[in-house]
């Protein structure tokens, strides 16, 4: 079988960290072959296709897409930055890989949703998190459990490392940019929400200053699920310089206390399952959406762009809600 032609839409950080690497194995077995890279950077576009057998350079995806015959396309862009990479993809009935968060305003989402589901392509959303191992052991653990309440608590150290993930405008904030990954964990097992209510701790005018940085120091969002379970996520951006992370996933359920983590979960003090070396899990979704690509089956992804609608409802309608004093929002119908 001749390698599925790949194309990339911005080849900043997690393009040449994450999934360049992830898909290395696909390249090595023949099933893959980068076929043009696209950066406005044009220095940037050169010096990563140097490394990666020099794939077809462009600096306009419009141009790239005119030009290439491709399979697959990943659009690794800010959010803010999506035009009409996905629309034109979709036309030409090309795979779609794209990151989170898919964009942060919704009625663009609604609009690429509407096209991509009416093209019938094959379209993953970047929710890596979902293709842990860990991920699989969690569903089975919980549909033997009668789910109640979760808590998940993300510390964050250290001070954002590009321009625009400093910029609440142009990154929607910490609680999008980066918890949407555990929010969207979350609701790949207790299910779609429903509303949520907001309250976050702002910078204030005589606040130390962090160069460009005008992120939230705390972000405390409460959120209510289809099946009324309910979940509280806290996520804190103040710890700059205190070089200590942690993340917290905690899960009730009748008469068990379940705590995730990427490679362990413990249930009522007694580790259940571990992966000692953790699994990579951009590779694990390179190697998923490789197939999909082959099969043409849009459900054969886990996170189809349809279905990611609402985590990026749900943390959207997060931002709203703080903006609106911690107002109750609906999350389903943000934007519409
Ligand atoms: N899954 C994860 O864990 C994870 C981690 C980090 C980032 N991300 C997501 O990946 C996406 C990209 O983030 P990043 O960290 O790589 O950002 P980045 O700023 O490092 O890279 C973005 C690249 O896009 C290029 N670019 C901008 N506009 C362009 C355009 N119109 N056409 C072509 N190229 C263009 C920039 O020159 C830059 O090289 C974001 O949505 C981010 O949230 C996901």
């Amino acid at each position: 079988m001749p390698p599925l032609k790949y194309g990339f839409i911005g080849l900043g950080h997690i393009a040449q960290h994450a999934h360049l690497p992830g898909i290395r194995p696909l390249i090595e077995s023949g099933d893959v072959r980068l076929q043009a890279f696209c950066d406005t950077n044009e220095d940037l576009v050169r010096e990563v296709a140097a490394k990666w057998n020099h794939p077809a350079c462009y600096t306009d995806h419009r141009v790239m897409l005119e030009q290439e015959d491709l399979d697959a396309l990943y659009i690794l862009l800010p959010p803010t930055l999506h035009t009409d990479a996905e629309l034109i993809a979709a036309e030409k009935h090309i795979a779609l890989f794209v990151e989170k968060p898919q964009t942060l305003d919704m009625e663009q989402a609604y609009q690429f949703d509407e096209v991509i589901g009416k093209s019938g392509i094959v379209c993953q959303v970047g929710f890596m998190s979902r293709y842990y191992p860990a991920a699989e052991h969690l569903g089975a653990l919980l549909r033997e459990r009668r789910l109640r309440h979760v808590n998940v608590q993300l510390f964050y150290s250290g001070a954002p490392i590009r321009f625009w993930t400093s910029r609440m405008e142009l990154c929607g904030g910490s609680f999008v940019e980066n918890t949407i990954h555990s929010v969207d964990l979350i609701r790949s097992v207790f299910g779609d929400i429903v509303q949520t209510s907001a309250f976050y701790v702002p910078r204030r005018p005589d606040d130390p200053e962090r160069g460009p940085w005008n992120l939230p120091h705390a972000y405390v969002v409460n959120y209510q699920f289809e099946n009324e379970c309910a979940a509280n996520f806290t996520t804190s951006r103040c710890l700059t310089e205190a070089g200590v992370s942690r993340r917290e996933m905690l899960i009730v359920c009748d008469d068990s206390l379940i705590e995730w983590s990427s490679h362990r979960i413990v249930e009522n003090g007694r580790t259940v399952w571990e992966e000692d070396p953790p699994s990579n899990a951009f590779a694990l979704q390179a190697a998923a959406f490789a197939r999909a690509v082959r099969s043409g089956n849009p459900s054969d992804v886990r996170s189809p762009y349809h279905d990611a609608l609402n985590s990026l409802q749900a943390v959207l309608a997060a931002n709203a809600s703080a903006a609106r004093g911690g107002e109750l929002i609906a999350v389903r119908s943000l934007g519409r």
